[in-house]
């Protein structure tokens, strides 16, 4: 019997990081295999090239679930969960779930819930900064912290449906729900929570194509317009916090590509708190070593750009470094060592902003090899440290 969202009943515990879309493919190419598991833990990475502090280093103290209203253990149907649909202006869909999912295609469930569960913990987070004026998110005018916490308030809910409707399929399918852990933020006041939110959105809006493409290639093309309507969703986000920032709503003609790899090793590089997920190991990605961006504010022009990572026996004469900007050809670069000290290599690469105008964003990654590659796909075959997460206007 087919299940729906509305009627699959999210068993306790709950829902943590997003799964790995699972077997991809590339637009008009072939599908790929799910690259093998290949532990290499980065410690703590940046997320994004803005300087963001990460780890517990902060001395921050984790954020830790379960909300005020029991989320993420939310029982369906219940009043907690007709209150999450109130704030947020509508319902987890009522259509029917399908009893199997493809090989692979849990995993992009379970990446999805892995990734809508940090991001309710960010985003109850900011609300009760702003709410209760901790210092560096005071908002003055009474008018325009309304303005404010009405869209994150909203947006909060939305993205607590995300997390239940990802693990509902994954319930309805027979597949364990994702748990959540412990994170940590890496900001400190208002405009870099947006600034922040703004990047991870990103991440997202690439990572859903992922979705689509391994949802197309396994077989489980019933979901593809669910996804849609979330790109859809993340992309009206991610224009409020553009313009925000005072950048124009729309980012790009086409938004960067990502790989699930990506997103899952980001997550665990710089929000996760180490050793705190109940059952991420189930998630079947890598988590790469960290590839950390030492530039800040960095402009739309043609540049070096310094980055490091923590060796772990790579002979940094075969490296490269890969960027990855809109829809177009992966760009390799050679890198040029500056220092190799204690284990940390710092080097420098070329930043070819003017030939491919590369605003928005661009993932960069350090690979094995020099490709050419045709898809981002081969990339994330390659990679050994990343992603670095560089935004320009
Ligand atoms: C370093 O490499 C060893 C051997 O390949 C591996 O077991 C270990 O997890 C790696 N450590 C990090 C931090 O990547
Ligand atoms: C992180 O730091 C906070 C504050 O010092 C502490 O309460 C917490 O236990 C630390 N978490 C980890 C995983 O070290
Ligand atoms: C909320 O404020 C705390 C304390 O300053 C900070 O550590 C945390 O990162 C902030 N949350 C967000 C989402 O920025
Ligand atoms: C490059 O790295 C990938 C991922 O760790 C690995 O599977 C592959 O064997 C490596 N290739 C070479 C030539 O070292």
């Amino acid at each position: 019997m087919l299940k729906t969202l509305a009627s699959v009943v999210l068993l306790s515990t709950s829902v943590a990081i997003a799964a790995p879309w699972g077997g991809s493919q590339q637009f008009g190419g072939k599908p790929h295999p799910p690259p093998g598991f290949f532990p290499s833990h980065g410690d703590h990475g940046k997320f994004g090239g803005h300087g963001y502090g990460s780890g517990n280093g902060s001395g921050q103290v984790p954020f830790t679930f379960p909300l005020a209203n029991g989320f993420p253990n939310i029982k369906n149907p219940s009043p907690a969960l007709t209150q999450i649909e109130k704030q947020a202006h509508g319902t987890l869909p009522n259509t029917p779930l399908s009893p199997t999912l493809q090989t692979g295609d849990n995993t992009i469930f379970e990446l999805i819930a892995f990734n809508e569960l940090f991001e309710v913990a960010f985003f109850t987070s900011l609300i009760n900064n702003i709410t209760q004026g901790v210092e560096g998110f005071e908002i003055g005018s009474p008018v325009v912290k309304n303005f404010v916490l009405n869209a994150l308030i909203t947006v909060q809910a939305q993205e607590e449906l995300h997390a239940l409707g990802a693990n509902g399929i994954l319930t309805a399918a027979g597949e364990t729900p994702i748990q959540p852990c412990e994170y940590i933020f890496p900001s400190a006041d208002f405009d870099s929570a947006i600034g922040f939110a703004r990047t991870f959105t990103d991440v997202v809006l690439g990572t859903l194509q992922d979705a689509l493409a391994g949802l197309a290639a396994n077989g489980d093309e019933e979901y593809i317009p669910l996804i849609g309507s979330i790109i859809g969703q993340e992309g009206e986000q991610n224009g409020y916090y553009r313009s925000l920032l005072d950048l124009v709503p729309s980012e790009l003609p086409f938004l960067t590509r990502s790989k699930a790899q990506f997103a899952f090793s980001v997550l665990n590089q710089d929000v996760v708190v180490p050793g705190s997920c109940p059952n991420s190991n189930i998630i079947d990605l890598p988590i790469f070593g960290a590839l950390k961006v030492l530039a800040e504010n960095i402009k739309g022009k043609d540049q070096q750009l310094e980055f490091s990572f923590t060796n772990n026996g790579t002979d940094t004469d075969s490296i490269s470094l890969v960027y990855i900007n809109q829809q177009n050809l992966p760009i390799v670069e050679k890198p040029t060592i500056i220092s190799e000290k204690d284990g940390v290599v710092t080097f420098e690469a070329f930043f070819p902003f003017s030939k491919f105008i590369m605003n928005g964003l661009t993932i960069a990654v350090v690979t094995n090899d020099s490709g050419p590659f045709d898809t981002v796909d081969e990339v994330a075959d390659a990679t050994l440290f990343g992603p670095g997460l560089i935004e320009v206007n």
